[in-house]
């Protein structure tokens, strides 16, 4: 099958495709809602809000790089949902590849960003396309932050707190829980520097007297982006969900997969991580609400003359996510990217066209600026 709709969700039928399918109806995109079972992308889709106006279709599709290759023919964007992104994601990237399509996901997963970037990059460069992983709340919505901080000269070291307010969806906490097995890192002097494993954070969260604890959360996006960039050498991020007694349960689990799971081999580690997060989420988070579901991006950049504090308050992380794919794939379908081969949401489409989609769709405020220079 070639297909002529420009955008293809894959794994449509997830808690983020269908948003992302929701986002791109509203921009107006024609695309191919795609998953393994093409009756519940269906059924998934007939809950989109004003989905009788979207020109849509749904196809069910094997998860093997020939069947996917097939169904990319002929479009220019796929956004991969379907995590973990280190174990499904390869597949996907080489059916882009192959099709000419550019790839966006939305991984926080810093090992497969660092896989991604080793293994594909120069081929989808040679291509002219981009490779695009975690194009997301976590963690494009701190890099927004992040450029906003550098964009007062002389600052060379990011702090990072990302935080969110809500539940983690089947993929996301079984992709929270595949990321354990992986060495997680920040950044030193433009080296990379291995967290401990039972790394934990006290932070204070801006905007309210208690603080929270908060974790590495592997590492992060952010030390792979900034490692390239020359204005800054040394990046920590800290993240995880406003809640202290789930942040003190996967500290616990931590401790547990550390003594009982990592020892095992590796396909061993794979299931036991997959059944232990299977005893966390099962079940699908209800619709976001942006009373109850608000996030908190901030950034302190310094350096030795110069320290700027920019804080982003949001709402709604996964609709930030949905929103963030369908303005990139949009962007994509209309003109090239800033950059070819692996690159960050950022880097690929700007940093203030970014925070304008955010905010035209009330998902972040303002950002909230401290300059001391
Ligand atoms: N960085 C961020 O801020 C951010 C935000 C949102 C999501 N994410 C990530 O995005 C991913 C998806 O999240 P989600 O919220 O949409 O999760 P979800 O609701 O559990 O959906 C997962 C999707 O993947 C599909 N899938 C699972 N295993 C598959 C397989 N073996 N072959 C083919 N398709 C498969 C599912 O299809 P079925 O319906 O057929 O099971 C479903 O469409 C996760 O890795 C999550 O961590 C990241």
């Amino acid at each position: 099958m070639t297909t002529k709709k420009p955008v293809i969700v894959y794994g449509a039928s997830g808690y983020t495709g269908r948003l992302v399918c929701e986002y791109l109806r509203e921009l107006g995109l024609p695309f191919v809602a795609a998953g393994r079972d093409a009756a519940r992308v269906q059924a998934v889709m007939n809950t989109v809000p004003g989905i009788d106006s979207a020109d849509y279709e749904v196809v069910g599709v094997e998860h093997d790089v020939k069947a996917l290759t097939a169904l990319f023919k002929g479009a220019k964007v796929v956004c991969n949902m379907v995590g973990p992104f280190i174990k499904y994601g390869p597949d996907v990237v080489e059916a882009c590849l192959a099709a000419g399509c550019h790839y966006l996901d939305t991984t926080g997963e810093q090992d497969w960003l660092m896989d991604a970037k080793a293994r594909y990059s120069d081929a989808f460069a040679a291509k002219a396309l981009l490779l695009s992983p975690c194009v997301a709340h976590m963690y494009t919505t701190g890099e927004i932050a992040a450029n906003i901080a550098l964009e007062t000269p002389g600052l060379d070291t990011l702090d990072i707190l990302v935080l969110w307010k809500g539940f983690p969806t089947y993929a996301s906490t079984q992709t929270i829980f595949t990321i354990l097995k992986a060495k997680w890192y920040y950044l030193e002097q433009n080296k990379y520097v291995a967290w401990p494993i039972d790394a934990k954070i006290e932070v204070s969260v801006p905007g309210q007297h208690m603080t929270t604890l908060a974790l590495p959360w592997g590492g992060t996006s952010h030390p792979v982006w900034f490692k390239d960039d020359p204005r800054v050498s040394s990046c920590k991020v800290a993240g995880g969900v406003f809640a202290r007694e789930v942040m003190e349960g996967v500290v616990g689990m931590t401790k547990m997969v550390e003594t009982d799971i990592l020892p095992l081999p590796l396909a061993e580690q794979e299931v036991a991580l997959a059944n232990m997060a299977a005893t966390v989420q099962a079940s699908m988070p209800p619709r976001e609400n942006p009373r109850l579901n608000t996030t908190i991006d901030s950034v302190h950049a310094s350096g030795p003359l110069a320290r700027v504090h920019c804080i982003l308050h949001g709402n709604c992380n996964y609709k930030q996510t949905g929103l963030l794919q369908a303005f990139a794939a949009a962007s994509l379908v209309q003109q090239a990217p800033q950059r070819v081969g692996f690159a960050s949401a950022c880097q690929a489409f700007g940093y203030r066209s970014l925070l304008g989609a955010l905010r035209s769709f009330g998902l972040v405020m303002k950002p909230v600026l401290t300059v001391h220079d």
